[in-house]
């Protein structure tokens, strides 16, 4: 079928054949389709959308139009398993995720982005340890993933390039928002990492990616459905992001309260709450336990023994970064020049957050980009972040400020105070883990 003729069915509501899409989809990645095509394309998709078959087609070919990463020359002795959030504020997961579930025996290649909007970047918090190299060659990422289980880098060129191209021009026709499209898009890049099984993170509240509780379980469901039916078995949690995941947001600082939990410092809180819940479904689906129960039992152990920690440390190194991170990170994490409290101005529960704010403030201090060349200040951010549902006293601190000057940080006090909302009564927070969908592959 011709481009044109494609997009005039799509555009008439018509459902798309399967061989029609490859067609697209692979035009898109090697140019055969102009930019007014796939524009025009993804308009008629945002208005028309698109079919659960059409939808399922599109990911395949979105995963297909570049490498697909294969594992079965290296003979692993367990699951190749990785995660993906939608993103959000304080959410260091993957920082966690990735080394305790090498630790029990599975091998985790994630490849993960940089900070976008008001939401942190896996890529961003990782630079911020000295050396650490998010673009290593095949031949060291593939030995990581083998020796180490895990490997947490950036995207690289030939990974789903269909949807390069196509997200560069959702972004500037006003289709960025579409159902299908972004379902195609996460799970093209992520299911061409040759993956045994997902959890999917879908984040639902404030600082949420989709608008709307209704949306986020929406796109929940069908990430699992159309995963699990383009062959990799998919679980997708909806976890709270209604107040940021840890009680911090920055890059440097989100690092230290990695390593914090992981080398069992910090022990209990939400962080840990939804990482071990993520990490249970992540054994499960491949196969390295045999109910929730011993999933958890597991992961405990692997956390408490430094086993998780051990295998940070080793991922740290061998991507270039400090052999003696663990030991000595007030030795190589950067630390801001201001640090500020932020007191309460009155006593009362702290019974909303507007979490986005929070992320912006992170932003705005420099820890985050306005501009797609920015460069960021890995030392900036935020620390102590009081909890939703929390009862202050007046002059109780909510949180602290990492800035480069005494300007920054006056300008992100503001911020806070108003994204902070202190009331008179009580009001509970919402559960963290929301819900689980389990797909298995039809
Ligand atoms: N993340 C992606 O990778 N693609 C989208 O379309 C939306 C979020």
């Amino acid at each position: 079928m011709l481009p044109q003729e494609a997009i005039r069915a799509k555009r008439d509501g018509q459902e798309l054949p399967p061989d029609a899409i490859r067609e697209l989809v692979s035009g898109i990645a090697d140019g055969r389709l102009a930019d007014a095509q796939l524009g025009a394309l993804a308009m008629a998709i945002t208005l028309q959308g698109m079919s659960d078959a059409e939808t399922v087609a599109f990911t395949e070919a979105t995963r297909d139009s570049g490498e697909v990463l294969d594992w079965r020359g290296l003979d692993l002795p367990g699951p190749v398993l990785d995660k993906h959030s939608t993103g959000g504020v304080g959410d260091l997961v993957s920082l966690v995720l990735g080394p305790w579930i090498a630790a029990c025996g599975g091998h985790v290649p994630m490849i993960s982005g940089r900070g976008l909007g008001h939401t942190g970047g896996t890529l961003d918090k990782l630079e911020a340890i000295p050396g650490y190299s998010v673009t290593p060659d095949t031949a060291t990422f593939r030995r990581l993933v083998k020796d180490v289980g895990v490997a947490i880098i950036g995207q690289t060129g030939s990974l789903a390039p269909a949807d390069k191209r196509l997200y560069a021009v959702r972004d500037v026709t006003a289709t960025v928002e579409s159902l299908p499209l972004i379902v195609a898009s996460i799970l093209g890049k992520k299911l061409a990492c040759g993956l045994d099984a997902l959890v999917m993170d879908v984040k639902v509240g404030g600082g949420a990616f989709m608008p709307t509780p209704e949306a986020s379980r929406q796109l929940a469901e069908t990430i699992a459905d159309v995963a699990s039916r383009a062959g990799t078995p998919t679980t997708a949690l909806l976890t709270d992001m209604s107040q940021p995941l840890a009680p911090c947001a920055g890059n440097a600082v989100e690092v230290r309260e990695a390593l914090a939990v992981l080398t069992g410092e910090r022990k209990g809180g939400r962080l840990l709450e939804a990482t071990r819940g993520l990490a249970a479904e992540m054994l499960l689906a491949g196969g390295l336990a045999s109910d929730r129960a011993a999933a958890l039992a597991t992961l405990d152990e692997r956390l408490a023994s430094g086993a998780a920690a051990e295998r940070f440390a080793r991922m740290v190194a061998g991507l270039g970064g400090p052999s003696d991170l663990l030991e000595n990170s007030g030795r190589h994490l950067p630390t801001a020049a201001v640090m500020r409290e932020v007191h309460a101005p009155r006593a009362g529960h702290l019974n909303a957050i507007d979490t986005r704010a929070l992320g912006m403030a992170v932003v705005e201090l420099g820890g985050g980009r306005r501009a797609p060349d920015d460069i960021i200040d890995p030392a900036v951010g935020l620390s102590d972040i009081a909890a939703l549902g929390e009862a202050v006293s007046h002059g109780q601190p909510l949180a602290r400020i990492h800035a480069a000057s005494a300007a920054d940080a006056e300008h992100a006090e503001r911020h806070l105070l108003a994204a902070l909302s202190l009331e008179d009564t009580p009001r509970p927070a919402p559960s963290l883990i929301q819900d689980t969908i389990r797909r298995e592959v039809p």
